[in-house]
């Protein structure tokens, strides 16, 4: 009973052997993987995979290290892409301070923009901050509207955690929280309401200690959830059995055997 909320196996990382990493997921429990688009080419590749995979959902949107090349044809483009009820939120967006592929005025412009364009088709998003804590809060402060969605692969400490929290974000954790240097994420998982929580792999980025020098994949999410119990002090299941509703729930996703 698990998700991985947020993988990009729509990339060319997998296109020789995708069937069979989606079959390692379910085969350690992941009932739903959720690939999210960085480039509009990428989206379309998400929009494929889930039509090609009952299992898979996606994200679409620009990423940060893209934003320089948006124009308008690009949303016009993602617009109709989101026309398909495979697509469950809009992402990854937000900025990206360490890599500094786009520059740094161009990525906050169009942050904005995506963010606008969320509200408006009426989706989640989900905001990818890295090395920009303090720019992404105030944007997201600043923004007026429904504050739905998820900070993937948090990297703040809690006091930034709670301010997502109190605006109604989800808090999601990738595989770093396996490595011995995670101070600071161990004490968000410690002290963020296990309702609040999501775990994703990243893949093929972010490779949990337990496969490090490997290529990253979905069934993986499980070191995640298994370290997050350890930390927490409570049984597997239970984390396995609230992180999947909540991603349901975020994403809107109705199983089709109820829970
Ligand atoms: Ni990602």
């Amino acid at each position: 009973m698990l998700i991985d909320s947020h993988s990009h196996i729509e990339m060319k990382a997998f296109d020789r052997d995708r069937d069979q990493v989606i079959a390692r997921a379910k085969d350690v429990g992941v009932d739903y993987i959720i690939a999210v688009g960085i480039t509009l080419e990428d989206c379309k590749r998400v929009v494929s995979v889930t039509k090609q995979y009952k299992t898979v959902y996606g994200v679409i949107g620009i990423h940060p290290h893209h934003a320089k090349d948006i124009d308008k044809r690009t949303y016009d483009s993602l617009r109709q892409m989101i026309n398909n009820d495979k697509i469950v939120a809009y992402g990854e967006i937000g900025l990206d301070f360490f890599r500094n592929l786009s520059p740094r005025n161009i990525q906050i412009k169009k942050f904005g923009e995506q963010l606008e364009l969320a509200s408006e088709i009426g989706l989640p998003v989900v905001i990818h901050d890295r090395e920009a804590h303090t720019q992404t809060m105030n944007i997201l402060e600043q923004w007026e509207g429904d504050k739905r969605g998820i900070i993937h692969c948090f990297s703040g400490d809690y006091g930034m955690a709670r301010k997502c929290l109190d605006m109604g974000f989800y808090i999601s954790i990738p595989g770093t929280i396996t490595f011995k240097n995670s101070g600071q994420l161990r004490d968000v998982v410690k002290k963020v309401p296990m309702d609040r929580l999501l775990v994703e792999t990243d893949a093929p980025f972010l490779t949990p200690q337990q496969k490090r020098g490997g290529r990253n994949e979905p069934a993986y999410v499980i070191y995640t959830v298994l370290r997050i119990a350890e930390i927490k002090g409570v049984p597997v299941e239970e984390v396995e059995r609230i992180t999947y509703k909540n991603t349901l729930d975020v994403f809107g996703i109705k199983p089709e055997n109820p829970l």
